[in-house]
């Protein structure tokens, strides 16, 4: 699009497409482009960096090619008024992290924000962190690759799930498999349930509930902080590390609340391994029993886990209580697995 120019009469940062009071008698024509198409056209719609600083325009910049910002390493704004900055704000913050801001004045400033999982450990992102001490405990691991360029996993908290799925499916599967996973994290069991009971059959599907945000349980973190800096990051992992299973993972994301009454398949295999409190465990087994399958089997993680006087096994038992003759217990250990009839 061609448009006139108003070359700015103190100098050039007063360059405007509006005549204003700040403009000499100078005009330019010049070439307007979309920043998404030229994005597009150039090949450059993934780009590791990006800096906008269009005097009031960003906001519709940002929301045209909102994945592009997403993906982003590191973004360098400068923003034009408080609403844009709220804006902007609400709509990186499930990928980004504010990193550095200068707010001059109430109506402008400059903000760097950071994808979450740009820093390999939390440790390094926080370098001058006061108050919630990172211990040995709660400290983020470098990720762990398997194999060469494989997944990146910071944790292992699939390890009693391999043996669990040997022997509750010893063979391969014979019949497509629906099978749901409650609570994916970085998609290490994910992994584990695809290769077990989903790749063999076309028709097979997995589905993923998580909300994936940057803590352990939404709206929870006055009872699960500690956990909190464990999950920073862990969509981004998870998205890259699931990237290669195709069209039969479905990842549905929210609390388990909103997303398990989106399922309409019967399922044959059900992993719970979300929110951990038993108040939460008991309802997530209680809203999928009535999509089992006859014959179904059902596979809670974490039994005995027991923090701040809350064992999520309460909520198997209260479940198993209620459901005694429909449920049938196959094993009780660290995991717990159950047959619906
Ligand atoms: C222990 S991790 C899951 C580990 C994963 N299954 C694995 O094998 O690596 C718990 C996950 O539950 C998710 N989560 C927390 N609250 C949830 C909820 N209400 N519904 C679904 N997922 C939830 C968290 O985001 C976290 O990723």
């Amino acid at each position: 699009m061609q448009r006139s120019l108003f070359v700015g009469g103190p100098d050039s940062v007063t360059n405007s497409l509006v005549n204003n009071s700040l403009s000499s008698a100078v005009e330019e024509n010049i070439q307007l482009a979309a920043a998404k198409a030229f994005a597009l056209q150039v090949g450059m719609t993934h780009p590791d960096v990006i800096k906008i600083d269009t005097e009031g325009c960003e906001l519709p910049i940002i929301s045209s090619m909102i994945d592009s910002f997403r993906n982003a390493k590191a973004i360098y704004l400068e923003y034009h008024s408080e609403d844009d900055r709220l804006a902007i704000n609400n709509m990186l913050s499930q990928t980004h992290i504010l990193f550095f801001a200068k707010s001059p004045h109430p109506h402008r400033g400059e903000m760097v924000y950071v994808r979450n999982d740009a820093f390999p450990t939390i440790m390094q992102r926080d370098r001058w962190r006061i108050g919630t001490v990172l211990t040995a405990e709660n400290r983020i691991e470098e990720p762990k690759t398997i194999g060469q360029d494989g997944p990146r996993f910071t944790q292992d908290w699939s390890r009693f799930l391999e043996s669990s799925l040997t022997k509750l499916s010893p063979s391969t599967p014979v019949s497509p498999m629906k099978v749901l996973e409650i609570g994916s994290f970085e998609g290490r069991g994910t992994r584990l349930l695809f290769k077990k009971l989903v790749e063999h059959h076309e028709e097979s599907r997995l589905y993923c509930v998580d909300p994936w945000v940057d803590g352990y349980v939404p709206g929870k973190s006055q009872h699960f902080a500690k956990w909190d800096p464990f999950f920073v990051g862990q969509f981004q992992r998870f998205l890259k590390n699931t990237l290669d299973l195709g069209p039969q993972l479905v990842r549905l994301r929210g609390i388990s609340d909103d997303m398990v009454p989106a399922i309409k398949d019967p399922l044959d295999f059900a992993y719970i391994d979300g929110d951990h409190s038993a108040e939460q465990v008991y309802r997530d087994a209680a809203m999928i029993l009535p999509l089992m399958k006859n014959g179904g089997i059902v596979l809670f993680d974490d039994y005995p886990w027991t923090h701040e006087g809350n064992r999520c096994g309460d909520g198997v038992d209260r479940w198993l209580a209620e459901n005694d003759g429909k449920v049938e217990l196959l094993f009780k250990e660290y995991q717990l697995a159950v047959r619906v009839n």
